[in-house]
């Protein structure tokens, strides 16, 4: 067996942009990059020739861009085969079924030497003492001894089975789970990612008690009929008990569902609270809030053991009476038994093995309903894995097309979050050419900061499109739209790891010159070689050990990384001092050298230098959109005229 976790599609669509040598003409643009930021930065100039190796790149590849040369073959990605996350369940789920077959058989073999101790007693007592042959006693202890020890035997083994079956499951599962969670908290609060917990869920209840009683289950009969060969009324009186103790479970089943789905709702939100207090323990001790989170967590954890103790005490007064059926009935059993016993229906031997075969018939039944919460728990689970799974956008073949130029069509954007009536972005509506660089203004609460994260399809318009190269965002193959656009969202986060592994996204096959060049193409390679280990810094979850402003220009790096062709830029400068500004204005030249669109999101005048047009966003409509001059004449206008009417 093989623990692996990885989703296909990464793994293969992160081949399909490999480096690729470019041809003499598009060297020389790249040339002419790399002295422009070495000169800049005052890092080692790089022989020309060095940077060979440059990202596939379809504006120099020939299809798309003006560099096009007659006759050349358009360059598309790789196609990739999708991840295909319900084929994962489906395997998972086969995998599973096919080893509880096995465990079944395993099971069945168990239960029919679980006989063999009646059928000893039986035999000791109506053969060896009436006999007294010492032969038979000895030649039946050592078959019974044999039997004994093969069924311990077998059962360790359906147990290793059971063990090996939990962990398959969820190394199949996990990857799958975690690549859908994630895409599906596109339209959420990121609450997916709590189905995890369900696998683990899974993976406890294959290897409970409980899943050995439901495999023990289908043998009760076999016992049953077992008895009703020994006497008939015996038969009748276990059967009875049957029916009783189902009864018992449905109406258990009944007082505490309720409960038991309370408890766990509370149980979620306490996480919920727990997740939201590690990620923010900094603010929590500044401003002393640690009674309050205490308090909020404490809160749903108390509900939730409140329902928990409900849901157990009905569970338990069940689990007694259930108890109680059982013993009672061999108490009837034997009672029963001997009463026919001495009418001379029965012999002595026989009444025991009836009666212990009787507490073997009805022990699965008694485990199935001690856990049967357990079981509702984890179908519920494995009700929500395969909605996830099976439902996740993430599993339709998207067409992989040519790298983008890109071009930007923003089409009648309305955006009113879920749950809400509130129209954050109405009727947006602009287009932008290959290469163009556009500053959105606008004040606290426009909506600027929503346009760009629906710009790069980081949440979707309630209504309206957005098009990269003509192509609905929504379209396009989700990791090749990844790798061709940039985004440095307001609210900087890096992961922890070093800058090198942060501006190559993580990548594995993030190459060095990639990184040099995002360095370079973001004007941050002379601050990264000030740091004490350089590109080999190493990054907390939270960023230490790097300033905010610092951090915020590794992300501009890990923005323009891979070469994209459009690049959104949520408030870059808030961090930055007058050096930072100015690399930054740097960085929004290089980009208009490699033609790339730019989006830059800003409150601040210096950046508007740099852009050819300006978007000036009101309570989520555009109430101006033209070239830059224009509109900062405009805005000038209007400055004016609101002082001229202010001092009338
Ligand atoms: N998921 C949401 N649910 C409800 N309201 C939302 C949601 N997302 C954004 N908003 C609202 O939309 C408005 C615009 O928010 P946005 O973050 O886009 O503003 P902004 O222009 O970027 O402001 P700032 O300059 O302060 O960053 C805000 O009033 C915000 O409350
Ligand atoms: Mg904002």
């Amino acid at each position: 067996m093989t623990i692996s976790y990885d989703v296909a599609d990464g793994q293969q669509a992160s081949r399909a942009s490999e480096p690729q040598v470019l041809g003499p003409d598009a060297k020389t643009g790249n040339e002419r990059l790399v002295g422009a930021k070495t000169a800049a930065a005052g890092a080692p100039t790089l022989k020309a020739g060095d940077v060979k190796a440059k990202p596939a790149d379809g504006r120099k590849s020939g299809w798309t861009g003006s560099g096009k040369a007659k006759g050349e073959k358009p360059e598309f990605h790789r196609r990739t085969t999708p991840p295909d996350l319900s084929k994962a369940l489906d395997n998972g789920v086969a995998a599973v079924r096919r080893n509880l077959l096995i465990v079944l058989l395993f099971s069945c073999v168990i239960n029919v030497l679980v006989l063999s101790i009646p059928v000893y007693l039986f035999q000791i007592s109506d053969r060896v003492l009436t006999s007294r042959s010492l032969d038979t006693l000895v030649m039946l202890t050592g078959v019974i001894i044999g039997a004994v020890l093969l069924q311990a035997a077998f059962d360790a083994i359906r147990r290793f089975i059971l063990m090996r079956t939990a962990v398959e499951l969820a190394s199949q599962l996990g990857s799958p789970i975690l690549a859908a969670a994630a895409r599906a908290s596109l339209n959420s609060n990121g609450k997916e990612y709590q189905i995890l917990n369900d696998l683990q869920q899974l993976r406890g209840f294959l290897v409970s008690g409980t899943m050995m009683a439901f495999l023990d289950g289908p043998f009760a009969p076999l016992f049953l009929v077992a008895i009703y060969l020994i006497h008939p009324h015996l038969g009748m009186i276990v059967g009875g008990t049957c029916v009783l103790l189902l009864v018992i479970a449905v109406i258990n089943q009944k007082i505490t569902s309720r409960h038991f789905s309370d408890a766990n709702q509370n149980q979620s939100k306490a996480n919920l609270h727990l997740d939201a207090m590690s990620r923010n323990s900094q603010i929590i001790n500044a401003l002393a809030m640690i009674p309050e989170a205490v308090h909020l967590w404490g809160r749903d954890t108390a509900a939730s053991l409140r329902a928990q103790v409900s849901a157990q005490d009905r569970n338990i007064v069940s689990a007694s009476i259930t108890k109680a059926v059982r013993l009672l009935t061999q108490v009837a059993m034997l009672g029963w038994g001997s009463f026919l016993a001495i009418q001379g229906e029965l012999t002595g031997g026989m009444v025991i093995a009836a009666s212990i075969i009787g507490g073997r018939a009805l022990a699965p039944i008694e485990g199935a309903i001690e856990g049967w919460n357990q079981y509702l728990l984890s179908r519920n689970s494995y009700g929500r894995i395969s909605t996830l799974l099976k439902s996740s956008p993430l599993n339709s073949e998207r067409l992989v097309l040519p790298k983008p130029q890109g071009r930007l069509d923003v089409e009648r954007l309305l955006y009113v979050p879920q749950g809400t009536k509130r129209v954050v972005l109405n009727s947006i509506t602009f287009s932008l050419k290959a290469g163009d660089s556009l500053a959105i203004i606008g004040n606290s609460g426009a909506g600027k900061t929503t346009l760009g994260k629906m710009l790069v399809g980081s949440i979707l318009p309630t209504s309206g499109a957005v098009r990269l190269d003509l192509m609905d965002l929504r379209n396009w193959n989700q990791r090749q739209l990844g790798e061709n656009i940039g985004y440095l969202p307001q609210d900087v986060q890096l992961f922890p790891g070093t800058i090198k592994q942060n501006i190559g996204r993580m990548r594995e096959d993030a190459s060095d010159e990639q990184i040099y060049e995002a360095a370079c193409l973001a004007d941050v390679h002379a601050m990264i070689s000030e740091l004490a280990h350089g590109y080999e810094t190493v990054v907390a979850a939270d960023g230490a050990p790097l300033s905010g402003g610092q951090k915020q220009r590794i992300a501009l790096a890990r923005a323009f990384f891979g070469n994209p062709r459009f690049v959104v830029l949520d408030e870059p400068n808030s961090n930055l001092d007058t050096n930072g500004d100015e690399a930054l204005a740097r960085a929004m030249a290089h980009a208009k050298a490699e033609g790339i669109t730019v989006v830059a999101i800003t409150q601040k005048p210096s950046l508007l230098k740099c852009v050819d047009r300006i978007l000036v966003l009101a309570d989520g409509s555009i109430s101006m959109f033209g070239a830059r001059n224009e509109v900062l004449e405009l805005l000038a206008d209007r400055k004016k005229q609101k002082a001229v009417q202010q001092q009338g």
